[in-house]
């Protein structure tokens, strides 16, 4: 019970890694980036997430940070100088709604792992150096803000082998079934 619990909890995982950073201009989207959700800390809304950025000062986070000026702001801090909870719980201390952490000489995308997640309220991103140096680009022009979405994003490769084997497996009971079919159909007619 609690292994079939944690089967299918590995397998959403897998299936179900990264979301997405929509940036918008007013209505128009401008980019759509990947980026990996702190699964230590909340979630996103089902319906997603949206807010204006701010490029974080100190732009590590890593010390009390300049609080937010508004509400919905997301803060856009750079990987290293200190844990990723600090940045975390700096953010939320300075009032911002949620955390994107941008990579630093790499594009990778990481998990943020938390040691205490405690208190930790606010939702956390991480995303490469590339979409982060758009990102904090784009936080200066008016109007623009993101949208953050993590629900239901499929990886397609995990999904793809996946339905594959589901595929393979209907094939070899199919195949087994009609083997056993016709081995007693055969039988039964030699007793006939
Ligand atoms: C939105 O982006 C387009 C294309 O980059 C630009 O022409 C337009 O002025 C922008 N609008 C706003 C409100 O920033
Ligand atoms: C952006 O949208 C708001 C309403 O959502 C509108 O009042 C504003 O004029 C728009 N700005 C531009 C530059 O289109
Ligand atoms: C955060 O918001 C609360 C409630 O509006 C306010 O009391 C507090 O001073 C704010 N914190 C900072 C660091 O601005
Ligand atoms: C985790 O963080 C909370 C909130 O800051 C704190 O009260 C708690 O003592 C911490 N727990 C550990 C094990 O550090």
């Amino acid at each position: 019970m609690a292994l079939g619990r944690l089967f299918v909890l590995i397998l959403l995982r897998v299936l179900f890694v990264h979301g997405e950073i929509y940036l918008y201009n007013n209505t128009t989207i401008l980019f759509m980036f990947d980026d990996y959700l702190s699964e230590d800390g909340p979630g996103i809304p089902f319906q997603g997430f949206e807010g204006f950025l701010r490029a974080a000062s100190p732009a590590d986070g890593c010390t009390e940070m300049v609080p937010a000026d508004r509400d919905s702001l997301f803060v856009i801090i750079k990987r290293y100088g200190c844990t990723f909870e600090q940045k975390v719980r700096n953010a939320q201390a300075a009032n911002f709604s949620a955390v994107i952490v941008h990579n630093v000489d790499s594009n990778a995308l990481i998990h943020m792992p938390y040691t205490n997640k405690t208190g930790i309220l606010i939702p956390a991103v991480f995303v490469s150096e590339e979409t982060g140096e758009l990102l904090l680009a784009n936080a200066q022009v008016e109007g623009t803000y993101v949208w953050l979405d993590e629900t239901f994003h499929v990886n397609k490769d995990v999904f793809l082998a996946f339905c594959m084997f589901v595929l393979v497996a209907f094939f070899c009971m199919l195949s087994s079934m009609l083997f056993r079919y016709v081995r007693n159909r055969r039988r039964r007619r030699r007793y006939l």
